[in-house]
């Protein structure tokens, strides 16, 4: 990778989460500075950060910023306080699970260690916050391995949405496989679905890819058949915000239709994702929580004048579940599984590491 961006970090003296702003991008670098509950639940909820990994680091810092806030030595205070912090967080955004993984985690802390003094607490949510960090690049890392082995040389990946280096804080998920390949000489071709509304493919994809060096061209999403078509696409690549026990995963808006699609033109379609984005207390995709957003993001968001009737009703789901059945695998951090997931899942998840 030629450039590591860097898109989530915490200050120096460890008071503020400093962030990319990804609303900005591509056309301005601008980072931001949080140090309120209110800023780092509306930088989530406002797709300032974003991505499934990157959320969960973002809220795994945030809420060791907000421990810091905690007045007190009492730990039945603390923990009270705490507690209303991590639920105030945990509902910016509902679908991609590693929020509420990342936040149960750093709870976990607190509660395992009641008997000791506040102030070792809040070092100790500091040293899991920057585990779950390191944990995160080095999940990246071994994703961008373990989906090579599915790659060949000068092969065309289609990718939606952006599961990049923006969306994690290492290589990212669903492309971490072409920044280790790339390293490594090899070439791709790479098609960025734009990703209606909120354009990931177009202004965090491409702009991620092609700084990066890779070779990457941006089509909208209408145009994903045509390309499968032309017969210059090898593989589908994306990302996931939460994988049901039984394989079936959401993911951005748009995604089920790529599966699909592939599946007409005898593509394979691989979803890769941390283990943390998968939750095996969801038995299926219709358990998912969809997030509604904004019906203004469809209307007039990216556009000098509206593109709509500012009257007109719009249903605007931010993800999609893409049946288990369109799935040719699933690259973790351990490596890929293959269906039967409910089976396969089960068992990733007692294998002993
Ligand atoms: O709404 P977003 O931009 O947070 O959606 C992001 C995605 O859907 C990604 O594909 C997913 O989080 C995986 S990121 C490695």
């Amino acid at each position: 990778m030629n450039e590591k961006i860097k898109n989530v970090e915490l200050s120096p003296e460890g008071s503020r989460l400093v962030i990319l702003d990804q609303t900005r991008l591509p056309n301005e670098e601008v980072w931001l500075e949080l140090g309120t509950a209110e800023e780092i639940y509306d930088a989530i909820f406002r797709l300032k950060v974003r991505g499934a990994p990157a959320i969960g680091v973002c809220a795994a810092y945030g809420i060791y910023i907000l421990s810091r806030k905690i007045c007190t030595d009492d730990y039945s205070t603390f923990y009270r306080q705490f507690h209303r912090y991590k639920e105030y967080l945990d509902s910016s955004r509902p679908t991609a699970v590693n929020l509420n993984w990342a936040l149960e985690r750093m709870e976990g802390v607190v509660t395992k260690n009641r008997e000791k003094p506040v102030e070792q607490i809040r070092e100790l949510l500091l040293q899991e916050s920057r585990k779950i960090q390191a944990e995160d690049e080095a999940m990246c890392r071994a994703i961008g391995e373990h989906g090579l082995i599915l790659l060949k040389d000068g092969d065309g990946i289609l990718t939606h949405c952006n599961a990049g280096a923006l969306a994690a804080t290492g290589y990212g998920t669903a492309l971490a496989p072409l920044y280790v390949g790339t390293e490594r000489g090899m070439k791709f071709h790479v098609f960025a679905d734009e990703t209606r509304p909120l354009l990931q493919g177009a202004r965090l994809t491409a702009y991620e890819l092609w700084k990066s060096g890779i070779d990457v061209t941006l089509i909208c999403d209408n145009m994903a058949s045509m390309v499968m078509k032309n017969g210059w696409i090898n593989a589908c690549f994306v990302g996931c915000d939460r994988v049901a026990s039984n394989g079936d995963t959401a993911n951005k808006i748009g995604t089920s239709g790529v599966a699909v699609l592939a599946k007409y033109y005898g593509i394979p379609f691989y979803v890769l994702g941390p283990t943390s984005t998968i939750d095996m207390k969801c038995p299926s995709g219709a358990d998912i929580p969809i997030e509604l957003r904004d019906p203004e993001e469809i209307r007039s968001r990216f556009y000098r004048e509206p593109e709509a009737p500012l009257q007109v009703r719009c249903y605007n789901p931010a993800f999609d579940v893409t049946d288990h059945s369109l799935i040719s695998g699933i690259v973790t951090e351990r490596g890929l599984v293959r269906p039967p997931y409910d089976v396969n899942l089960r068992r990733l998840f007692s294998e002993k590491l």
